[in-house]
């Protein structure tokens, strides 16, 4: 079967509830007849005006984050069932931004994601080499570590959506070039056939993130492993269209 392309946008933190719900109102008709799943990711706070804003079109809410555990004392944080509450379909989770600046570690990136998968929510797990590990000829090596422990325990890893997001090109303006992007996406299926079985893997979307833009989607969505994007700041506006589009 062939895979059906995803192309999400991450909102980060950005957008209030009218500067959201406007940009919805105009990307609805544009993405209308897309030929691929769309979701936006946003944060937690927007997630209720949002779903509302999406209601009736083919744009799906996600998340940015979730927390582990089911409930309990975890001042400020958000559990899968709250999301679920509100109809989130997607979670994003283990974000580069959220492993640089808030302590995120492949232990509780494995952790979240399986809450979420017990909650019936799809994550995008994002994984991803720093510019130095790059250089230093690491990024296979830094690829198996992350997806060995964030998919700890993980049984049907067709149920997960992978973004693979190069640190180096996120809000950089820096892409991964289409061939680069390629090799690292089919080294990640190739690994996952190893870790579960090729038929599974052959089934798993594979995202690029990083800088993706209306300009450098097609050559990127061309190659055979790329099955979409994790788009951040062409997310936050018309532009996000054209990236769903990108086969029109
Ligand atoms: P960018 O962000 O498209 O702004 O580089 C991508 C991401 O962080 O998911």
């Amino acid at each position: 079967m062939a895979r059906k392309p995803f192309i999400a946008g991450n909102w980060k933190m950005n957008m209030t509830v009218a500067t959201g719900t406007q940009l919805i109102k105009d990307l609805a008709p544009l993405v209308k007849d897309a030929n691929c799943d769309v979701a936006l990711c946003v944060p937690a706070i927007l997630v209720p005006a949002m779903t509302e804003a999406a209601k009736g079109t083919n744009i799906a809410i996600g998340a940015e984050n979730v927390h582990w555990a089911a409930s309990g004392a975890y001042t400020g944080e958000v559990s899968a069932a709250m999301l679920k509450d509100y109809g989130v379909k997607y979670v994003i989770i283990g974000h580069s931004e959220r492993r640089q600046y808030f302590g995120e570690t492949d232990e509780t990136v494995n952790r979240r994601v399986l809450a979420a998968l017990s909650a019936g929510l799809t994550p995008i797990m994002c994984i991803g080499e720093t510019l130095s590990q790059r250089e230093a000829g690491e990024t296979e090596a830094v690829i198996t570590r992350q997806l060995d422990t964030d998919l700890q325990g993980v049984e049907d890893i067709t149920k997960i959506v992978i973004a693979y997001e190069p640190v180096w090109a996120i809000g950089t303006g820096r892409t991964a070039t289409d061939e680069q992007a390629e090799e690292t996406i089919a080294f990640i299926r190739r690994r996952l056939a190893e870790m579960y079985c090729p038929k599974c893997a052959e089934q798993v979307i594979i995202q690029y993130g990083g800088s993706m833009n209306a300009g450098n989607c097609k050559g990127l969505m061309a190659q055979p492993d790329i099955d979409g994007g994790l788009i951040g700041g062409a997310s936050l506006k018309l532009d996000f269209a054209k990236i769903v589009n990108w086969d029109k």
